[in-house]
């Protein structure tokens, strides 16, 4: 099968070009002007931008175990509907992706959807319960992509030091879930004005900012790499700026939440804004955009985290943390940071592709003949309203419901297949 995309704008990691691509089979065969061969599908792509498929390497797809809120299925068809190739899923499903298992029938269910592509996480510690290391290196010999015990906080310096040495010596990607569970206390929102306001117990910033500096303390004593996952203060963003300028091997993440909302969605008691870590500041959201404008935090993540409406449908204080982000990562990504100026359209590329890629040690040269086409394209002009209705995912949590955003996903094809295309809403 061959497909010709005509006239496309090409984002490349570095530069945009307009141009013609042939995606023959499962590979990127040719890129250039007027392509004249002959194609089974021609589409035209004037106006429209081609993305190397964008790499989410933080979500939860909920199976085994919470089938309700997210199926492999159902999270992989969110994942091609949003404009992701490919997706790195966390271990806290029940039973918890840390025995070759679970780590099968994770595979053998990604396999089935045929879908994205899904890479499994395995959890640091056995049952994610922060005493007994998983058997790390024999589950990412079985193809588990990372580790981490996402969800919760590894409990113990000791033991994220233990997960860090065996990272060390085998090169496995470690991702850390920063909260210091003592300092969190049970809180649910953004210790500030708000939680004051509405009677809700708060989160102080330092329950993430501690743990993200034991983390990077104790990988840089150890010269191990360490990944932070959603960053969502602006002291977290200090203590990562300062730790790559003293030469450690610490890269992060953050979420579209946390560049483009406030604790102040939490008014009403609107549990679609309750996640894990919370919402922040004005100030917050500043210092996490420019952190990604200047190389601070590496990558843009979801965490998506589809839930049950009976999840959310409840008193804020039991209602689950978390929001299904797959849907609208893209175009919240291109509003608030692209069209307000912050990044460019490469830069939002190397941030949703190149550099989850790098971190996991993923294939992810982009755009380049011979390259697998896993591409995305997208209609950078179309303004779309987000009705959570619409969703594939199952979750439909969402605080983003009712916004205008720019930027729609038209087409992502997976190993040069179209697995989605949109239908005009
Ligand atoms: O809000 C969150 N939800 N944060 C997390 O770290 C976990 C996630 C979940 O699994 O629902």
């Amino acid at each position: 099968m061959k497909t010709l995309i005509k006239n496309g704008n090409i984002v490349y990691f570095d530069k945009i070009e307009r141009a013609d691509l042939l995606i023959d089979g499962e590979v990127i065969s040719a890129i250039g002007q007027n392509i004249k061969e002959t194609a089974d599908e021609i589409i035209d792509a004037t106006d429209k931008c081609v993305f190397a498929g964008f790499v989410d390497m933080h979500v939860h797809l909920r199976e085994p175990g919470f089938e309700s809120k997210e199926t492999i299925e159902t999270g992989a068809r969110a994942a091609v509907r949003g404009g992701f190739t490919a997706v790195a899923c966390m271990p806290n499903t029940n039973p918890v992706l840390d025995n070759k298992f679970v780590l099968r029938y994770v595979q053998d269910k990604a396999k089935e959807a045929g879908l994205a592509k899904v890479y499994p996480i395995c959890s640091i510690t056995k049952g994610e319960n922060g005493e007994l290391l998983s058997d790390m290196l024999s589950l990412y010999k079985s193809g588990a992509v990372a580790f981490s015990d996402d969800g919760k906080p590894v409990r113990t310096s000791q033991m994220m030091r233990l997960a860090l040495e065996y990272s060390k010596a085998y090169d496995l990607p470690v991702l850390c879930h920063c909260e210091d569970m003592d300092l969190t206390n049970g809180g649910c929102v953004n210790e500030g004005y708000n939680a004051t306001v509405y009677g809700l117990k708060g989160i102080n910033r330092a329950s993430e900012e501690v743990a993200v500096a034991r983390e990077i303390i104790i990988a840089a004593n150890l010269g191990a790499k360490v990944h932070i996952c959603h960053v969502s203060t602006a002291g977290s963003v200090e203590i990562i700026r300062a730790a790559k300028k003293l030469g450690v091997k610490v890269t992060a993440e953050t979420c579209p939440h946390y560049i483009s909302l406030t604790d102040d969605c939490v008014a009403g008691f609107n549990t679609m804004a309750k996640v894990n870590p919370p919402l922040r500041e004005a100030k917050d959201v500043e210092a996490v955009r420019a952190a990604l404008a200047d190389g601070t935090i590496d990558c843009l993540a979801t965490d998506h985290a589809p839930h049950a409406h009976w999840d959310k449908e409840c008193q804020f204080d039991t209602a689950a943390f978390g929001i299904s982000g797959l849907e609208t990562a893209f175009a919240v990504n291109y509003t608030y940071l692209v069209k307000t100026g912050v990044l460019n359209l490469p830069k939002l590329s190397a941030l949703m592709t190149k550099n989850p890629c790098s971190v996991l040690k993923l294939p992810g040269k982009g755009i380049a003949v011979g390259e697998k086409a896993d591409l995305t394209v997208v209609d950078l002009n179309k303004a779309w309203t987000v009705n959570p209705s619409k969703f594939a995912s199952k979750g439909k949590n969402t605080p983003f419901a009712g916004k205008e955003l720019f930027g729609a996903v038209e087409m992502t094809f997976v190993d040069g297949d179209k697995k989605y295309a949109r239908d005009g809403e």
